[in-house]
Protein backbone atom coordinates (compact mmCIF):
# COMPACT_ATOMS: atom_id res chain seq x y z
CA UNK A 1 0.00 0.00 0.00
CA UNK A 2 3.12 2.35 -0.40
CA UNK A 3 3.08 2.81 3.44
CA UNK A 4 7.42 2.08 4.17
CA UNK A 5 7.35 -0.37 7.46
CA UNK A 6 10.30 -1.32 9.94
CA UNK A 7 10.33 -5.09 10.94
CA UNK A 8 11.74 -5.46 14.69
CA UNK A 9 12.34 -8.87 15.51
CA UNK A 10 15.23 -11.26 17.35
CA UNK A 11 15.33 -13.63 14.79
CA UNK A 12 16.27 -12.65 10.55
CA UNK A 13 13.35 -12.78 8.60
CA UNK A 14 13.20 -16.20 6.44
CA UNK A 15 12.24 -13.43 3.11
CA UNK A 16 13.17 -10.07 3.19
CA UNK A 17 10.90 -7.99 1.59
CA UNK A 18 13.25 -5.19 -0.48
CA UNK A 19 11.27 -2.12 0.99
CA UNK A 20 11.08 -3.16 4.57
CA UNK A 21 13.78 -1.93 6.79
CA UNK A 22 14.89 -4.63 9.40
CA UNK A 23 16.27 -4.19 12.54
CA UNK A 24 17.32 -7.78 14.88
CA UNK A 25 16.97 -6.49 17.64
CA UNK A 26 14.72 -7.05 20.97
CA UNK A 27 11.60 -5.67 22.15
CA UNK A 28 13.23 -5.01 25.65
CA UNK A 29 15.52 -2.35 24.27
CA UNK A 30 14.29 0.90 24.98
CA UNK A 31 16.76 2.63 23.82
CA UNK A 32 16.06 1.51 20.56
CA UNK A 33 12.20 1.82 20.63
CA UNK A 34 12.93 5.50 21.62
CA UNK A 35 15.40 5.82 18.49
CA UNK A 36 12.71 4.87 16.20
CA UNK A 37 10.29 7.11 17.29
CA UNK A 38 12.63 9.90 16.87
CA UNK A 39 13.71 9.22 13.75
CA UNK A 40 10.31 8.30 12.23
CA UNK A 41 6.88 9.45 11.81
CA UNK A 42 4.69 6.33 12.95
CA UNK A 43 1.44 6.08 11.84
CA UNK A 44 0.28 2.60 12.78
CA UNK A 45 2.07 -0.16 15.33
CA UNK A 46 2.08 -4.19 15.20
CA UNK A 47 2.67 -5.59 18.46
CA UNK A 48 3.68 -9.62 18.29
CA UNK A 49 6.70 -9.89 20.17
CA UNK A 50 5.25 -12.29 23.12
CA UNK A 51 5.81 -15.16 24.84
CA UNK A 52 3.77 -17.80 24.46
CA UNK A 53 1.62 -19.69 27.34
CA UNK A 54 3.66 -22.83 27.80
CA UNK A 55 6.67 -20.83 27.70
CA UNK A 56 5.25 -17.61 29.91
CA UNK A 57 5.01 -20.39 32.85
CA UNK A 58 8.01 -21.77 32.55
CA UNK A 59 9.92 -18.01 32.33
CA UNK A 60 7.54 -15.60 34.44
CA UNK A 61 9.96 -13.32 35.08
CA UNK A 62 10.78 -12.60 31.28
CA UNK A 63 7.32 -13.12 30.63
CA UNK A 64 6.55 -9.81 32.71
CA UNK A 65 9.11 -7.83 31.08
CA UNK A 66 8.32 -9.20 27.69
CA UNK A 67 4.83 -9.46 27.36
CA UNK A 68 3.86 -6.89 29.96
CA UNK A 69 6.67 -4.14 30.56
CA UNK A 70 7.68 -4.40 26.90
CA UNK A 71 4.26 -3.88 25.83
CA UNK A 72 3.68 -1.04 28.58
CA UNK A 73 6.48 0.97 26.85
CA UNK A 74 5.80 0.89 23.42
CA UNK A 75 1.90 2.28 24.15
CA UNK A 76 3.46 4.70 26.34
CA UNK A 77 5.77 5.97 23.83
CA UNK A 78 3.07 5.60 20.94
CA UNK A 79 1.11 7.74 22.63
CA UNK A 80 3.39 10.12 23.36
CA UNK A 81 4.26 10.17 19.62
CA UNK A 82 0.88 10.75 19.02
CA UNK A 83 0.64 13.60 20.97
CA UNK A 84 3.69 15.62 20.03
CA UNK A 85 2.82 14.96 16.19
CA UNK A 86 -0.81 15.99 16.83
CA UNK A 87 -1.77 12.60 15.39
CA UNK A 88 -3.83 9.48 16.30
CA UNK A 89 -1.31 6.20 16.20
CA UNK A 90 -3.04 3.45 15.22
CA UNK A 91 -2.12 0.54 17.29
CA UNK A 92 -2.49 -3.19 17.15
CA UNK A 93 -2.24 -5.64 20.09
CA UNK A 94 -3.01 -10.11 19.31
CA UNK A 95 -4.80 -10.91 22.31
CA UNK A 96 -5.83 -14.27 22.91
CA UNK A 97 -8.66 -16.98 24.13
CA UNK A 98 -6.02 -17.00 27.43
CA UNK A 99 -7.80 -14.17 29.15
CA UNK A 100 -11.39 -16.08 29.17
CA UNK A 101 -11.15 -18.24 32.52
CA UNK A 102 -11.63 -20.13 35.00
CA UNK A 103 -14.39 -21.98 33.66
CA UNK A 104 -14.09 -22.96 30.29
CA UNK A 105 -17.01 -21.54 28.39
CA UNK A 106 -19.20 -22.21 25.06
CA UNK A 107 -19.43 -19.33 22.65
CA UNK A 108 -17.70 -17.07 24.80
CA UNK A 109 -18.48 -13.17 24.25
CA UNK A 110 -16.03 -10.61 24.52
CA UNK A 111 -17.38 -8.98 27.98
CA UNK A 112 -17.73 -12.24 29.81
CA UNK A 113 -16.41 -12.72 33.17
CA UNK A 114 -12.76 -12.94 32.85
CA UNK A 115 -10.10 -14.36 35.02
CA UNK A 116 -7.09 -15.62 33.61
CA UNK A 117 -5.02 -18.12 35.35
CA UNK A 118 -2.20 -18.58 33.87
CA UNK A 119 0.74 -15.65 33.57
CA UNK A 120 0.45 -15.54 29.91
CA UNK A 121 -3.79 -14.94 30.26
CA UNK A 122 -3.07 -12.06 32.96
CA UNK A 123 -0.47 -10.77 30.83
CA UNK A 124 -2.51 -10.28 27.77
CA UNK A 125 -5.43 -9.18 30.20
CA UNK A 126 -3.54 -6.87 31.07
CA UNK A 127 -2.43 -5.16 28.26
CA UNK A 128 -6.04 -4.95 27.40
CA UNK A 129 -6.19 -2.91 30.06
CA UNK A 130 -3.65 -0.87 30.00
CA UNK A 131 -3.79 0.46 26.08
CA UNK A 132 -8.01 0.36 26.66
CA UNK A 133 -7.13 3.31 29.23
CA UNK A 134 -4.62 5.00 27.53
CA UNK A 135 -6.90 4.61 24.23
CA UNK A 136 -9.68 6.47 26.11
CA UNK A 137 -6.81 9.30 27.57
CA UNK A 138 -6.31 9.97 24.09
CA UNK A 139 -9.90 9.70 23.15
CA UNK A 140 -10.27 12.76 25.34
CA UNK A 141 -7.81 15.11 24.05
CA UNK A 142 -8.05 14.15 20.10
CA UNK A 143 -4.60 12.98 19.93
CA UNK A 144 -2.48 9.88 21.02
CA UNK A 145 -3.38 6.24 20.47
CA UNK A 146 -6.01 4.85 19.18
CA UNK A 147 -5.57 0.48 20.59
CA UNK A 148 -7.16 -2.10 19.01
CA UNK A 149 -7.10 -5.83 19.94
CA UNK A 150 -8.39 -9.48 18.49
CA UNK A 151 -8.41 -12.11 20.94
CA UNK A 152 -7.14 -15.00 18.97
CA UNK A 153 -7.72 -18.65 19.76
CA UNK A 154 -5.08 -21.26 18.26
CA UNK A 155 -3.26 -20.18 14.93
CA UNK A 156 -2.85 -22.45 12.28
CA UNK A 157 0.12 -21.98 9.87
CA UNK A 158 0.46 -23.99 6.63
CA UNK A 159 4.35 -23.64 6.91
CA UNK A 160 5.60 -22.35 10.04
CA UNK A 161 5.47 -24.82 13.35
CA UNK A 162 4.50 -23.48 16.32
CA UNK A 163 5.77 -24.29 20.05
CA UNK A 164 5.84 -22.75 23.29
CA UNK A 165 1.45 -22.62 23.30
CA UNK A 166 -1.43 -24.74 24.66
CA UNK A 167 -2.96 -24.52 21.22
CA UNK A 168 -0.06 -25.72 19.28
CA UNK A 169 -1.13 -29.41 19.86
CA UNK A 170 -2.98 -29.11 16.63
CA UNK A 171 -0.75 -27.40 14.27
CA UNK A 172 1.64 -30.12 14.94
CA UNK A 173 -0.28 -32.98 14.93
CA UNK A 174 -1.49 -32.10 11.59
CA UNK A 175 2.19 -31.14 10.38
CA UNK A 176 3.20 -34.89 11.83
CA UNK A 177 0.26 -36.52 9.71
CA UNK A 178 1.70 -34.86 6.72
CA UNK A 179 5.36 -35.73 7.18
CA UNK A 180 4.61 -39.51 7.94
CA UNK A 181 5.90 -39.21 11.90
CA UNK A 182 4.64 -40.47 14.84
CA UNK A 183 2.64 -37.66 16.96
CA UNK A 184 2.61 -37.89 21.38
CA UNK A 185 -0.77 -35.27 22.15
CA UNK A 186 -0.75 -33.89 25.64
CA UNK A 187 -4.24 -32.79 26.04
CA UNK A 188 -6.73 -35.16 26.29
CA UNK A 189 -8.98 -36.70 23.32
CA UNK A 190 -12.41 -34.83 24.45
CA UNK A 191 -10.77 -31.56 24.50
CA UNK A 192 -12.57 -28.90 22.80
CA UNK A 193 -10.75 -25.28 21.25
CA UNK A 194 -11.01 -22.98 19.11
CA UNK A 195 -8.97 -22.48 15.69
CA UNK A 196 -8.64 -19.92 13.18
CA UNK A 197 -6.05 -20.41 10.01
CA UNK A 198 -3.29 -17.89 9.27
CA UNK A 199 -4.55 -16.48 6.11
CA UNK A 200 -8.01 -15.13 7.84
CA UNK A 201 -6.07 -14.36 11.38
CA UNK A 202 -3.96 -12.25 9.21
CA UNK A 203 -7.15 -10.78 6.82
CA UNK A 204 -8.84 -9.86 10.08
CA UNK A 205 -6.34 -7.48 11.72
CA UNK A 206 -6.08 -5.92 8.13
CA UNK A 207 -9.75 -5.77 8.19
CA UNK A 208 -9.69 -4.22 12.16
CA UNK A 209 -7.04 -2.04 11.61
CA UNK A 210 -8.71 -0.24 8.20
CA UNK A 211 -11.72 0.84 10.06
CA UNK A 212 -11.49 4.46 10.45
CA UNK A 213 -13.10 4.77 13.64
CA UNK A 214 -14.89 1.88 16.17
CA UNK A 215 -17.13 3.06 18.45
CA UNK A 216 -16.47 0.91 21.37
CA UNK A 217 -15.41 0.92 24.56
CA UNK A 218 -14.64 -2.48 24.62
CA UNK A 219 -11.23 -2.35 22.12
CA UNK A 220 -11.19 -6.36 21.41
CA UNK A 221 -12.89 -8.83 19.18
CA UNK A 222 -13.12 -12.03 19.02
CA UNK A 223 -12.16 -14.31 15.98
CA UNK A 224 -12.61 -18.24 14.94
CA UNK A 225 -13.05 -19.97 12.70
CA UNK A 226 -13.56 -23.43 13.91
CA UNK A 227 -13.92 -25.11 17.30
CA UNK A 228 -12.51 -28.90 17.16
CA UNK A 229 -11.94 -31.23 19.91
CA UNK A 230 -8.83 -33.19 19.79
CA UNK A 231 -10.55 -36.51 18.93
CA UNK A 232 -11.71 -34.56 16.05
CA UNK A 233 -8.65 -33.50 14.60
CA UNK A 234 -7.05 -36.86 15.31
CA UNK A 235 -9.94 -38.74 13.38
CA UNK A 236 -9.88 -36.69 10.25
CA UNK A 237 -6.40 -36.92 10.02
CA UNK A 238 -6.51 -40.55 9.89
CA UNK A 239 -8.67 -41.03 7.23
CA UNK A 240 -6.66 -38.93 5.06
CA UNK A 241 -3.22 -40.25 6.18
CA UNK A 242 -4.04 -44.14 7.15
CA UNK A 243 -0.32 -44.75 8.42
CA UNK A 244 -0.63 -41.71 10.99
CA UNK A 245 0.34 -43.10 14.60
CA UNK A 246 -1.34 -41.26 17.62
CA UNK A 247 -0.77 -41.28 20.65
CA UNK A 248 -1.76 -39.51 23.98
CA UNK A 249 0.40 -38.82 27.20
CA UNK A 250 -1.75 -35.93 28.51
CA UNK A 251 0.55 -33.50 30.22
CA UNK A 252 -1.12 -31.85 33.47
CA UNK A 253 0.72 -28.14 32.73
CA UNK A 254 -1.03 -28.41 28.73
CA UNK A 255 -4.49 -30.02 30.06
CA UNK A 256 -4.86 -27.20 33.12
CA UNK A 257 -4.99 -24.79 30.92
CA UNK A 258 -6.93 -26.30 27.88
CA UNK A 259 -9.16 -26.51 30.57
CA UNK A 260 -9.73 -22.90 31.40
CA UNK A 261 -9.57 -21.81 27.96
CA UNK A 262 -13.11 -21.80 26.20
CA UNK A 263 -14.19 -24.00 23.38
CA UNK A 264 -16.06 -21.68 21.05
CA UNK A 265 -16.04 -17.86 20.76
CA UNK A 266 -18.74 -15.94 20.07
CA UNK A 267 -17.80 -13.48 16.80
CA UNK A 268 -20.76 -11.42 16.69
CA UNK A 269 -18.92 -8.26 17.58
CA UNK A 270 -16.48 -8.48 14.54
CA UNK A 271 -18.96 -9.52 12.30
CA UNK A 272 -20.77 -6.35 13.33
CA UNK A 273 -17.76 -4.05 12.69
CA UNK A 274 -16.20 -5.40 9.59
CA UNK A 275 -18.40 -8.50 8.58
CA UNK A 276 -16.24 -10.98 9.65
CA UNK A 277 -17.69 -14.54 8.91
CA UNK A 278 -16.29 -17.92 7.86
CA UNK A 279 -17.72 -20.87 6.35
CA UNK A 280 -17.55 -22.70 9.88
CA UNK A 281 -16.98 -26.12 8.33
CA UNK A 282 -14.17 -28.30 9.91
CA UNK A 283 -13.55 -30.54 7.24
CA UNK A 284 -13.22 -27.82 4.37
CA UNK A 285 -10.96 -25.79 6.87
CA UNK A 286 -8.75 -28.59 7.08
CA UNK A 287 -8.73 -29.76 4.04
CA UNK A 288 -7.33 -25.95 2.41
CA UNK A 289 -4.66 -26.36 5.53
CA UNK A 290 -3.59 -30.08 4.30
CA UNK A 291 -3.48 -29.40 0.44
CA UNK A 292 -1.18 -26.13 0.91
N1 LIG B 1 -2.06 -19.96 21.03
C1 LIG B 1 -1.58 -19.43 22.27
C2 LIG B 1 -1.07 -20.49 23.17
O1 LIG B 1 -1.49 -21.59 23.04
C3 LIG B 1 -2.66 -18.69 22.97
O2 LIG B 1 -2.79 -17.41 22.50
O3 LIG B 1 -0.31 -20.18 24.04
Amino acid sequence: QGKSIIALDINEPKDKIDSVHYIKDSIINCELINSIFNDNYVKEIYHFAALLSQTASKNPKLALEINEDASKYLINNAYLHGINNKHIVKFFFPSSIAVYGPRKLKNASEQDIIKPTTIYGSNKLAIEQFGSKVHEKSKSKNYGLDFRSIRFPGVISYDTLPSGGTTDYAPQMINSAKNNLEFECKLSSDTVLPFIGINKAILSMIDLMKLEKINSKLRVFNVEEVSFSVKDLANFLEKQFPNFKLSYKISKDFQSVADTWPSSLNCEKANKFWNFSTEKNFEVFLEKIINK
